[in-house]
């Protein structure tokens, strides 16, 4: 993929699977990674392994949740690894249960990593993107939000949100050469889909339905999403943005 040598990309969540596999991905192809996560050993174990690729790379304990803290660590990222040119909101988490079943506190845990925390990375980084007239944005959100998905309500809600919040960024920073991009991962054979399945009667017979209704008749493994994110924060993808693409196996074919 074209540019992106040398770029400077945070990727939130970027110790789980989806995350990790992404900081791998885009150190291969040369850019400097810094991995937002609230698991600092697992972020640094990680930085290690993007330092013997040969790049440069800074783990961050950071949550998304708060404002003050992003602040500090995209102030951080700036100093140690340079100006931030890519952003790869994935940090995320999910309950399945029917909405009945939900209480207000797992609503406002939801909100507040689902569509808080990427509010708060925006908001940090966004202006200076506009003072460099420049930067790529890759969000991640969920087959669940074009869709809907049983028991994921809340969820849901959080990650449509977090689809028309990008598109209508993507309009108001076009004019600053900024191009935002919405990826939804269908099941992606990760931590937080093992969560989901584990807490249903029979996990099997879960994963087998997942499998079952994916066209391409297999779960999503996290490198599937890699290279699509990668490909939004690169070169090649410059003339694309508000755009929204699921990476599913075919789960979801809506237009
Ligand atoms: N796995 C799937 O089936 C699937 C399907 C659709 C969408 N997604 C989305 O993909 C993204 C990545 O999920 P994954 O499957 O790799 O999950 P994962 O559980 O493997 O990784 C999530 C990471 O986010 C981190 N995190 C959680 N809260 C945080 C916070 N407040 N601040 C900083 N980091 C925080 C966790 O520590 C973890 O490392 C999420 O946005 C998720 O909603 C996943």
């Amino acid at each position: 993929m074209r540019g992106l040598k040398d770029q400077v990309v945070i990727v939130t969540g970027g110790a789980g699977g989806i995350g990790s596999a992404t900081c791998k991905r885009l150190a291969q192809e040369g850019a400097k990674v810094a991995i937002f996560d609230l698991d600092l050993n697992k972020a640094q174990a990680l930085q290690q392994e993007l330092e013997a690729l040969g790049t440069q790379a800074l783990a961050v304990a950071c949550d998304i949740t708060q404002s003050d803290a992003v602040s500090t660590a995209v102030a951080e990222v700036e100093q140690k690894l340079g100006p931030i040119t890519g952003l790869v909101n994935n940090a995320g988490w999910d309950i399945f249960k029917p909405f009945v079943q939900t209480e207000p506190n797992e609503w406002q845990k939801l909100i507040q990593i689902n569509l808080v925390g990427m509010l708060n990375m925006h908001h940090a980084v966004l202006g200076g993107m506009v003072a460099r007239k420049g930067g790529r944005i890759v969000n991640i959100a969920s087959d669940a939000a074009r869709v809907g998905s049983s028991g994921e309500a809340v969820y849901a809600a959080c990650k449509g949100g977090l689809l028309s919040f990008s598109k209508t960024l993507a309009r108001e920073h076009s004019r600053h050469n900024i191009t935002l991009n919405v990826i939804c991962p269908g099941p992606t054979e990760t931590a937080l889909l093992a969560g989901v399945t584990d807490a249903a009667p029979n996990p099997e017979k879960l994963r087998e339905a997942f499998t079952k209704a994916i066209p391409l008749g297999r779960l999503g493994q996290p490198d599937d999403l890699a290279s699509a994110i990668s490909f939004f924060l690169s070169d090649d993808a410059a003339f694309i943005t508000g755009q929204v693409l699921s990476v599913s196996g075919g789960l979801t074919m809506n237009g």
